[in-house]
């Protein structure tokens, strides 16, 4: 391989300017003179769904390995199995000759119904980030890049190319950016795809501010960012801002609108060189990897089922759970025959197999007698008799098994749901067969929270299924029968309500802008901080064993915020089945200068016990877990203090919260402007000298209680705005007028 740098030099301008527009829809431009080879991208996350003709856009796509989603992977908690799935998915992309997968998607949920949310993973950053880092790690240690994606805000899928995403700078660090971030500097992920809408009035396609400013100089992002497709509308802009690469092509228009551009002096030369420089990098990185090598068919159907098994979360059980000694099952849901198992878009794999639920189901049931219903049709009409032949099949059985799929015309790539409920039919029957018998577990497919108000008091069990995965069905059956003891989590919030989720009132917008008014408030940060009732609180998830928790430590009561600290726990297996617990470790912050939310996650690791068994776990805490992003410094900061930490099994179930004190090594000026009390002017040494004569004076005078009352608290904004202190801009004078008013 040729130094890049000389590369560049020998380039023509028409060769530069090519390259950063895709030459098909899935495919760089090669450039053969050069030997500079084309890289093949095909989308993920959850799979390679390589396009057989890469010209098209295309349904026709090769057989491999669906995988769960990402809701399914983050309720898992899981990063070493995150890790391992990249691997895999990895070598199916060496075998399909695909040098990028397009995902992991980190974009937040923001609110349960975008219909996108089944391709994301959490309404936390830190969790979508750590799973992200890890799956990211998987793949690219195999010589395989990744595409982490969209960056960024993209958080709903109305008038998903230009909503206008209006979100306040420290939300947008906090929440919006945060696993992008984490992402970005523990895995270096080889691209970054730029989101389709607007970000505060401009495109995630012509975001200086996020491609340049924040991915590359702040985060030291070294890959290349590519759009997302058709994203781009002013290619010259769009290179300016830090977009690389365009996608798809062929684009001729694109690349002579570039050319114009340098030849005329709108576009400096240098910045295309920056991208062809970003491209080339990967184009020979991912040319060293030899592509060819097939793929273990089956021992990757069985990774996915062994995903799928810890990240199905056992949402609600009265103790039917593990199925023991049943003679007479009642299967009814036409999910148990036609799997739900992936969602519909971009993100659509061709399965190498399938498993059917209803089959894996017979082959663990041993002697016990099952018997089939549909329940419910594929679209949105009423069945009655179908109700009816359910409610007979389950008053025959022992037990009832509801699978129950959300349909894919309700949640999907390209659309937002109205709503979070079932079809008006499959909650009929659930609550027709709990009449009937109360022995009824449901299992459920989606991609996202539903509600349950209007039947689950009457099941016995509930199983989030998710969609789970070509090998889901396996799964499902595996923890039905307990030979997988459940250890998923939710990393999603369910609401009792759509109206209760915290974005409700300013989604999905309107007139082209959609307001983030709830601020860092998504999820359970919201639900906590206002006390509000969940139906499952994010972290949440049953286990067929208890665990206990006990001897908790921290390694220094009052530690530097660059030092973190560290807190441990002893975790028993109480119970007498093998199983794994998720310790979730959350901040709270006792007193802080800016709003902060009552709770955060900073910390997990799952652990697996078998009975009576304990381990301790231990979980480091570094700056960031105790720092907010200030949009006054424009920097995340600490603040010096009393921290308590909180230890749990969900953000709901503390078990242990211990008290820590941060010592903050920043030294931070007072940001004084207009919008700054009297008093924080004082406080300040340097705005201090400015005050100090005016200070004395005010204390000497008369009436100095009055003054320093009403006063000192106010920001200078509105001091200027008091009758008789308008025009002036000098602190000084505007205090001078102040007492001589006071005076008088
Ligand atoms: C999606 C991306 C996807 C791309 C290529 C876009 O519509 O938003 O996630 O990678 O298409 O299929």
């Amino acid at each position: 391989m040729k130094n890049i740098e000389i590369l560049i030099s020998e380039m023509t301008l028409e060769e530069k300017a090519a390259l950063c527009t895709g030459a098909t829809a899935w495919t760089t431009t090669p450039i053969t003179r050069l030997e500079i080879p084309r890289i093949q991208v095909a989308d993920g996350p959850h799979g390679i769904r390589k396009v057989v003709k890469s010209e098209s856009l295309g349904l026709e796509t090769l057989e491999a390995t669906c995988f769960p989603t990402a809701s399914c992977l983050a309720s898992s908690w899981n990063l070493d199995l995150l890790y391992e799935m990249g691997q895999a998915l990895a070598e199916e992309a060496i075998a399909l000759d695909v040098d990028i997968v397009l995902g992991p998607g980190v974009n937040m949920k923001r609110i349960p119904t975008c219909g996108r949310n089944f391709e994301y993973y959490s309404e936390d950053p830190f969790l979508a980030g750590e799973m992200a880092a890890s799956f990211i790690n998987g793949v690219q240690k195999m010589g395989v890049g990744t595409s982490l994606k969209h960056f960024a805000a993209n958080n709903q899928e109305t008038l998903r190319m230009t909503i206008d995403a209006m979100v306040d700078e420290r939300s947008l660090h906090e929440i919006y950016l945060s696993a992008f971030e984490i992402a970005v500097k523990k895995a270096q992920p080889w691209t970054v795809m730029c989101a389709y809408n607007r970000l505060n009035d401009v495109y995630g396609s012509e975001n200086l501010y996020l491609m340049t400013e924040i991915l590359k100089n702040q985060w030291g992002f070294e890959g290349f960012v590519v759009s997302d497709w058709s994203a781009v509308h002013n290619r010259v802009k769009s290179l300016q801002a830090g977009l690389d690469l365009e996608m798809p092509g062929p684009r001729e228009r694109r690349v002579q609108e570039v050319i114009d551009a340098v030849r005329s002096g709108q576009l400096d030369e240098p910045v295309l060189d920056e991208a062809v420089h970003r491209i080339l990098r990967i184009a020979f990185k991912s040319a060293s990897t030899i592509k060819g090598k097939k793929f273990d068919n089956a021992a990757h159907h069985a990774l996915a089922r062994k995903i799928a098994g810890e990240g199905i979360v056992l949402l609600k059980n009265n103790g039917i759970l593990p199925l023991k000694n049943v003679t007479n099952i009642a299967v009814i849901g036409r999910s148990a025959r036609e799997a739900h198992f992936q969602g519909g878009g971009s993100s659509h794999i061709n399965p190498t197999k399938v498993d059917v639920p209803l089959e894996e189901l017979e082959k663990l049931a041993g002697n016990a007698l099952i018997t089939y219903c549909e329940g419910y049709p594929a679209d949105d009409c009423t069945q009655s008799d179908m109700i009816t032949r359910a409610v007979e099949a389950a008053q025959a059985a022992e037990v009832a098994l509801l699978y129950i799929a959300l349909p894919t015309y309700k949640e999907a790539e390209g659309y937002d749901r109205t709503d979070l409920d079932l079809t008006d039919q499959q909650v009929r029957l659930i609550q027709s067969v709990t009449i009937a018998q109360p022995n009824t577990v449901v299992i459920l497919n989606n991609g996202s929270a539903v509600t349950m108000n209007s039947w689950i008091e009457g099941v016995a069990a509930v199983l989030e299924g998710w969609m789970m995965g070509q090998a889901g069905g396996g799964a499902i059956a595996d923890v039905l029968f307990g030979h997988v003891n459940p250890s998923g989590k939710l990393a999603e919030t369910f609401p009792l309500q759509l109206s209760d989720t915290p974005a409700f009132i300013n989604f999905p917008g309107e007139q082209g802008i959609v307001r983030y008014g709830e601020g860092m408030f998504i999820g359970y940060r919201y639900y906590d901080t206002r006390h509000q009732s969940v139906l499952f609180p994010f972290g949440h998830g049953k286990s067929y064993t208890t665990f206990s928790f006990s001897n908790p430590s921290v390694s220094q009561r009052t530690f530097r915020d660059i030092d973190g600290v560290t807190i441990s726990v002893d975790v028993t297996n109480t119970g007498n089945m093998l199983g794994k617990e998720v310790v979730q470790v959350y901040v709270h912050d006792q007193i802080s200068s800016l709003m902060r939310p009552s709770k955060e996650l900073k910390g997990f690791a799952k652990v697996e016990l078998q009975p009576g068994e304990t381990k301790t776990v231990s979980i480091h805490l570094d700056f960031r877990a105790f720092a907010f992003y200030h949009p006054g410094y424009r920097q995340w900061i600490t603040e010096s203090g009393d921290f308590d930490l909180l230890v749990g099994s969900s953000s709901a179930e503390i078990h242990i919260v211990e008290k820590v004190t941060l010592n903050s090594t920043l030294e931070l000026p007072c940001i004084l402007d207009s919008r700054s009390s009297i008093n924080d002017w004082i406080q300040d040494p340097h705005g201090k000298v400015v005050f100090e004569s005016i200070y004395k004076k005010i204390i000497e005078s008369p009436r100095s209680n009055e003054i320093l009352t009403y006063l000192m608290d106010l920001p200078l904004i509105e001091v200027l705005d008091l009758p008789g202190v308008s025009d002036d801009t000098y602190p000084q004078s505007i205090l001078e007028k102040l007492l001589k008013q006071v005076r008088d």
